[in-house]
């Protein structure tokens, strides 16, 4: 039904100026926010390079709740302040970490993982939810992707 291309030889700007605008064409029009979470999982694990996790935690009270994602089965909730997700969703700020065994707490959903970059999504001023992604590289994520998740975040925050 879509068939999302991205190319590699793309600055970090215009490929996510791409996942952006796919992410716009598969949510715009869907009003359920599991099928758009589903779906924005499945675009950013096709179309970003080197991940082997992509996906939402939901902040449901004083806990996130695994939501839509692609990847090995994970930890399904998080206290808030716990882990990076749960760091990332009680700051309301983003959470950048190149070296995951030398970030305190840091949650091991698996083993494989070496950097993680999670983004809040911000509604009304709250977090709403969280994107994790997870590679199997160190210092897989820099300041493009993390600029780049945050407007995916912004666009989304009312679809999901
Ligand atoms: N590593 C995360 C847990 C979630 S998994 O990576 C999917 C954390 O420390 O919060």
């Amino acid at each position: 039904m879509y068939d999302f291309a991205a190319d590699p030889a793309r600055s970090k700007p215009e490929f996510y100026r791409e996942l952006l605008a796919a992410a716009d064409a598969l949510t715009a029009d869907e009003n359920d926010g599991v099928a758009n979470m589903a779906n924005l999982a499945a675009l950013v694990w096709q179309l970003v390079p080197d991940l082997n996790w992509a996906g939402f935690y939901r902040l449901l009270g004083d806990e996130l709740v695994l939501g839509p994602f692609c990847g090995k089965p994970a930890c399904i909730r998080i206290p808030l302040g716990r882990g990076v997700c749960g760091t990332a969703a009680a700051a309301g700020e983003t959470q950048l970490v190149a070296d995951v065994h030398a970030f305190p707490g840091h949650i091991a959903c698996d083993a494989a993982s070496r950097s993680e970059l999670v983004v809040p999504v911000l509604r009304g001023g709250g977090v709403v939810a969280v994107i994790d992604l997870d590679s199997p590289l160190p210092a897989r994520f820099d300041a493009g992707d993390q600029a780049g998740f945050e407007a995916l975040a912004a666009l989304v925050a009312f679809r999901i």
